[in-house]
């Protein structure tokens, strides 16, 4: 599939998730004009941020989608919102970075403006810096897609324990990747302190982002 039929196909799948989004996002605005007062009964929800004894994350060296080099320093003092996937993905990852770009742009600004988005591809030979920032443009305009040799995404991806392989598809050399689909929410510090799986929706993103990311402005 060619690069302008397989974004445009992104694109529908985006556009339906917006539109599905919105209309949450209005049902929800007017349940909460009439019970204002019970949204915050609702107990926070607890989860557990990481699998014990096991260290997720570390420092990286990646080229942006502009082709420059960076490394986890770029983005010091921010917390990072960081999805692994790939761009000819056909469902998962445009569902997974549509969350991301929803809960961003439900979010207050001030926690909003903490936060960097990053979407790291687990497939370098097709994903180049090029192929990412065309992507990376039909979900929020503050994302960053990352891509690198395939020796470096090897590193992040067994850093940030992230499963990917290449399954091959009937028709010639065509591909496709199997990989686990988690959004990381890190610390300014690199740590991880929550997981957002396929199951969490943007409403629980956004309450969790809320609860862990102090609003004040420093
Ligand atoms: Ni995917």
């Amino acid at each position: 599939m060619d690069i302008k039929k397989r974004l445009l196909r992104t694109l529908i799948i985006v556009a339906i998730g917006l539109s599905i989004g919105a209309v949450i996002g209005l049902v929800q605005g007017l349940s909460q004009q009439n019970t204002a007062t019970v949204i915050d009964k609702g107990s926070t929800p607890v989860k557990t941020a990481s699998i014990p004894g096991v260290q997720i994350g570390g420092p990286f060296a990646l080229t942006d989608h502009n082709g420059n080099a960076v490394t986890e320093a770029d983005y010091n003092g921010l917390y990072k919102l960081i999805y692994f996937g790939f761009t000819y993905c056909p469902a998962i990852c445009p569902t997974e970075l549509q969350k991301v770009s929803a809960a961003l742009k439900q979010l207050d600004e001030a926690r909003m403006n903490k936060i960097q988005p990053l979407f790291v591809t687990i497939d370098p030979e097709r994903d180049t810096a090029e192929a990412m920032r065309s992507y990376v443009e039909l979900f929020h305009p503050k994302l960053i897609g990352l891509t690198g040799t395939p020796e470096q995404i090897e590193k992040v991806k067994s850093d940030y324990r992230i499963f990917a392989r290449k399954v091959a598809l009937d028709d010639d050399e065509d591909y496709t990747m199997d990989h686990s689909s988690f959004i990381y929410l890190m610390s300014s510090e690199n740590k991880v302190i929550s997981i957002y799986r396929i199951k969490d929706d943007v409403k629980y993103m956004v309450q969790d982002i809320t609860s862990k990311i102090p609003d004040t402005t420093q």
